[in-house]
Formats: structure tokens, C-alpha cells, sequence
């Protein structure tokens, strides 16, 4: 593992970028997205986000996400199209702009997070499925379940909503909505047929889609840590038996972290994330990328910026 280039690069994180003349610029929590026509340059900055907070920046992130987010799309284009159209930096995509829903398309194939603590609550009707009951911790659902939420502002929470609740406030067509869920639906099952040969489980994820035209096409980022969970799968029997929190690669740490160490869920201003912390995620991301790809990567610390300034002029962008 590439700890101390992980140490060397906390003084080197992408926290923002400025290209004036890419595009018009959007900042989101974690990419800052430029538009020009019809294309749009996604930048995967090293921000972290958690409960829709920016917390902090975390070495190599940015790369690592776009470059999982690349491997997943690459993967899964025969099954629904997506927004890519180039790769010209690690960090950064540039894809077709589209019109995006305003859902974001959450599939779980199993019940836990934030499932689970509104399922112990009581308020997992939200979503108008019909749970089963008795239900523990982290088992799987029968078969996956699409929980949709709104795609909330900065600060805000995404708020989850009901196919009936959706399809009236008109977020979706009724044949938009079932283009959706069959394209989610197959796209999990891929996902989660891969993990599955590289020791993984891919837990749950959340999809955005976007139309040009008629045609519908994932955007924004794909089966990456960020936007999933993955768990260990030949830990998951046995921690299941035991009522043990399951072996995690993904963003679930730095949540459960929060709560445990910080008592923040959201609420209030969020807490300094100390440098051991910043370092053992990044780990965690690393982990993610290379137990899902089956390559290692080879992280030289550095300036990001510089570095993706140059490769965009090489790609003629600048
Ligand atoms: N191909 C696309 N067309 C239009 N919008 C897109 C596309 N891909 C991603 N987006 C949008 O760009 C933004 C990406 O930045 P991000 O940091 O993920 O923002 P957010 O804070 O909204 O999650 C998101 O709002 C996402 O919906
Ligand atoms: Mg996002």
C-alpha cells in the first residue's frame, strides 16, 4: 500500500479549481463541474463530503474516484449508455451534457445505513415500499429495492420520496420513471455479479441519469465509494451471524466515524477531520479501487492542478 505517498500528498489535495476558460463553472460537493455547449468537464476534486457536507480533502481521492467511476462506465456501456466521452486527466471526465433528473436513484441490495436507522425509526415508510419486518441489520433484501430520493441543495438532505410522490410532482414521465428502475436495476446487477468475482459485495449505490433527446444516459459518477457500498465477502456471513458491522471500503467509515467520535449527523457546523483520519480513508479508497479493478496504483505526490492544466492543454481544452 502506498501509505506514504499518501502522507506526502496531504499538503498537495485538490480542494478547488479555477480554469476560467473551460467553461462556465459549477461547484458541487465534490466535482467542479465547467460547461461549454454541449459538453461538460467534470473535475473530481480530493473534496469529502458526508451527511452533504464538505468535511475535508483526502490525498488522492479525486483520482481515485474518477478513475473507478471511468473503469465502471467502461464496463457497463453495452448495458445503458452513459455521458463519457473522454478521460484526459485522471481527474477529470469530460462528458455529454444532459438534462439531468432530478432523483437521485438509490438501489439496495441489502438493509443498512441509513435504511437501517430509519427502518429502526419506524420512518422507512418514506419510500412507500412495503418492508418486510423482522428484518436485521445488514441482511439482504430479497431481491434489491430502489429507494428514491431528491436530489437535495448544498447543506440540505437528500429527502426520500415515493414513486407516487415523484411521478405527481412530475420529476419523472410514468415511462421515464420505468426506464429508470430497469435501467438501475440492471446496472446494479452487474455491479454487484463483478464484486462479487473480485471478494466484494456491492452493497447498495445511487445512479443519476440524464436525457438528451429521448435518449437516457447514467451521468455523474458510477459504483464508485462515494456513491456505494462495498463490503467484504467472505467476512459477511459470520459478521452477520455475530450482529458485527460488516468489513467496509467505502464512505460508510468516515459517517460512522462522525457519529461515534464527533455525535455529528448533519447537524450544526461539521468537525475537523485530524490528518490520521484523512490518511486511513484515503486507504480505504485506495483499498476500494484496487480489490475492484484487480490493478494497483502507482501515486506519485504532486501538484494536481498543474498537472491537470497541462493535460488539458495537451488535449487541446485550454
Ligand atoms: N452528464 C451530465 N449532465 C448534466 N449534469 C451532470 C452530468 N454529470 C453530472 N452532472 C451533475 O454535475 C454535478 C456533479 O458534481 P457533484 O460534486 O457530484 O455535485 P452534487 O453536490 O450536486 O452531488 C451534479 O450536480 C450532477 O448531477
Ligand atoms: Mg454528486
Amino acid at each position: 500500500m502506498n501509505t506514504s505517498a499518501l502522507h506526502a500528498q496531504l499538503p498537495h489535495t485538490l480542494r478547488q479549481t479555477q480554469f476560467p476558460t473551460l467553461g462556465t463553472r459549477y461547484q458541487g460537493k465534490v466535482r467542479d463541474t465547467y460547461r461549454k455547449g454541449d459538453r461538460l468537464f467534470l473535475v473530481t476534486t480530493d473534496r469529502l463530503s458526508a451527511f452533504d457536507h464538505v468535511l475535508t480533502t483526502l490525498p488522492f481521492k479525486g483520482e481515485v474516484l474518477n478513475r473507478l467511476a471511468t473503469f465502471w462506465f467502461e464496463r457497463t456501456k453495452h448495458i445503458v449508455p452513459n455521458h463519457v466521452l473522454e478521460v484526459p486527466d485522471p481527474n477529470v471526465t469530460v462528458a455529454r451534457a444532459c438534462e439531468p433528473f432530478a432523483i437521485e436513484m438509490v438501489v439496495r441490495g441489502y438493509l443498512t445505513g441509513s435504511l437501517w436507522r430509519d427502518y429502526q425509526k419506524g420512518t422507512h415508510t418514506a419510500y412507500g415500499l412495503p418492508f418486510p419486518s423482522g428484518l436485521r441489520k445488514d441482511e439482504a433484501f430479497p431481491e434489491p429495492v430502489i429507494t428514491p430520493s431528491t436530489k437535495a441543495q448544498y447543506g440540505q438532505h437528500d429527502e426520500p420520496i415515493s414513486e407516487a410522490e415523484l411521478l405527481a410532482r412530475g420529476l419523472a414521465s410514468p415511462r421515464d420513471w420505468a426506464r429508470l428502475c430497469e435501467a438501475a436495476k440492471a446496472l446494479f446487477a452487474e455491479g454487484q455479479r463483478w464484486a462479487s468475482t473480485r471478494g466484494l459485495i456491492l452493497v447498495d449505490t445511487k445512479y443519476e441519469f440524464g436525457k438528451v433527446g429521448d435518449d437516457l444516459y447514467v451521468i455523474d459518477e458510477m459504483h464508485t465509494p462515494d456513491s456505494s457500498r462495498y463490503w467484504v465477502a467472505d467476512e459477511y456471513a459470520a459478521r452477520f451471524a455475530k450482529g458485527e458491522d460488516q468489513r467496509m471500503l467505502d464512505k460508510e467509515n468516515i459517517r460512522q466515524w462522525l457519529i461515534r467520535e464527533r455525535n455529528f449527523s448533519g447537524q450544526g457546523t461539521p468537525p475537523q477531520i485530524p490528518d490520521a483520519v484523512r490518511v486511513d480513508l484515503a486507504e480505504k479508497y485506495l483499498a476500494a479501487y484496487e480489490r475492484i479493478t484487480g490493478t494497483t496504483l502507482k501515486l506519485e505526490a504532486g501538484d494536481v492542478h498543474a498537472r491537470i492544466e497541462q493535460n488539458l492543454r495537451a488535449a487541446g481544452h485550454l
